[in-house]
Order: C-alpha cells, then sequence, then structure tokens
C-alpha cells in the first residue's frame, strides 16, 4: 500500500517537511528530507528520548543543511542512513521509511 504525502517540487533541495500519516491504524509524526535530489523519510522520533526532531515547522536540518539535528540535545544525523553521527545518540538509527517517487510526486510505501 502507498500512500501520496505531496509533489517533490513541495520540498526544498535541500529541506526537510513533516507529515502525520495513518501506519497500521496509528497516526505517526514522520518526515521527508530532500537532499541533491533524493529524498529520505524517517519517523519524527529521535533514538535518544523518542522526542520529535525539529526546531521549528518542517526544519529538521542543522544551519549548513548537511545533516539531521535534534533539537532536544543537539544529536546529529546522516541524511542519507539516518545514523547519529555526534550526541548523546552516537551510533544509534533513525527509523527509516520506504518511499517510492512516481510522476513527480512521492509515495509512502506502507
Ligand atoms: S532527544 Fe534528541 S538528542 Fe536528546
Amino acid at each position: 500500500m502507498t500512500h501520496i504525502l505531496c509533489k517533490t517540487t513541495d520540498i526544498e533541495d535541500p529541506g526537510s517537511k513533516s507529515f502525520e500519516v495513518k501506519i497500521h491504524r496509528k497516526t505517526q509524526a514522520i518526515f521527508v528530507v530532500h537532499k541533491e535530489g533524493e529524498f529520505f523519510a524517517y519517523y519524527n522520533k529521535c533514538p535518544h528520548t523518542g522526542a520529535s526532531l525539529e526546531w521549528q515547522e518542517d526544519q529538521f536540518l542543522d544551519l549548513d543543511k548537511a545533516l539531521i539535528q535534534c533539537t532536544t540535545h543537539d544529536a546529529l544525523f546522516m541524511i542519507d542512513t539516518g545514523e547519529c553521527i555526534a550526541g548523546p545518540c552516537v551510533g544509534d538509527l533513525l527509523q527509516t521509511l520506504a518511499l517510492t517517487i512516481k510522476d513527480d510526486e512521492i509515495h509512502l510505501n506502507i
């Protein structure tokens, strides 16, 4: 089953956007990052405490837009793998979600 999130042009490159989607009958907060033409999706849950990551609506990236940053204790994560490379949960992973790009739309595979 897929769920259409938005158009590919709705997220700047680099940039990010949050969504609420129903996954297995539960509403879940997720976010998508657009970087160098590619899209990556994760649950909006820091592996450190389970907190939401963004510092402002749709703002999940650090100032250089090179890494995902958790606003609570500044953990930094790789955009393409979700691996924490700095901060209190180094080595832990954001939980990834699968996407398919079809006809300029971003589809979440659930
Ligand atoms: S809650 Fe994300 S780094 Fe602590």
